[in-house]
């Protein structure tokens, strides 16, 4: 397993994203992270982020033990409360083909949000299968799955302090 972006990194664009989180919504913002892989980077995003916050949580089906992407979403957790009228950032741990995000973007602009952003944590627009707006980007990352700070293969690793790339890819296909 080598380190790819260390934990010091990953605190200071933590930190850096909060700011511009914060620029754009000078009057509090709603956080909505995705479970599991985003509860880290949600838990160092809120602490970085002064004034008013608050959040909710989704869950949907993730890629399981596989590292490819089925296109396929399933809502496992709704929220707890609406947003209409909200003000409201996505917390996503990676943004990969898109498909997820793109499904989340939909389901939650239904709601009518005041408005609607998306913060990630990590990007690796060379699997991109579909468009889709992030306004807050951590890293943009090469074509290797990764694991640590909130990520995980077959449920494991996501307890590592940095971002790292398995030498062997067990999901591939
Ligand atoms: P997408 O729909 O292909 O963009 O996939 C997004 C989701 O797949 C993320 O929220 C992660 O849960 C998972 N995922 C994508 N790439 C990785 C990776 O490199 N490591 C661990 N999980 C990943």
């Amino acid at each position: 397993m080598n380190v790819l972006i260390s934990s010091d990194d990953i605190q200071r664009r933590v930190r850096e994203m909060a700011a511009d989180i914060r620029r754009d919504h000078p009057d509090g913002v709603h956080l909505i992270a995705v479970l599991k892989g985003a509860f880290v980077f949600l838990s160092d995003l809120a602490r970085a982020l002064p004034g008013r916050c608050s959040f909710d949580f989704m869950a949907v089906s993730s890629y399981g033990k596989r590292s490819s992407s089925s296109g396929q979403v399933q809502l496992l957790k709704d929220l707890d409360a609406g947003i209409e009228g909200r003000d409201v950032v996505i917390v996503e741990d990676i943004v990969d083909t898109g498909l997820t995000l793109v499904c989340l973007q939909d389901i939650l602009r239904a709601r009518s949000p005041r408005s609607l952003r998306t913060a990630c944590l990590l990007s690796r627009p060379s699997r991109r299968q579909i468009e889709v707006s992030v306004e807050y980007v951590g890293f943009t990352i090469e074509d290797k799955f990764v694991v640590g700070y909130g990520l995980d293969c077959a449920e494991q690793h996501r307890n590592l302090p940095y971002i790292a790339v398995l030498d062997d890819d067990p999901g591939a296909t």
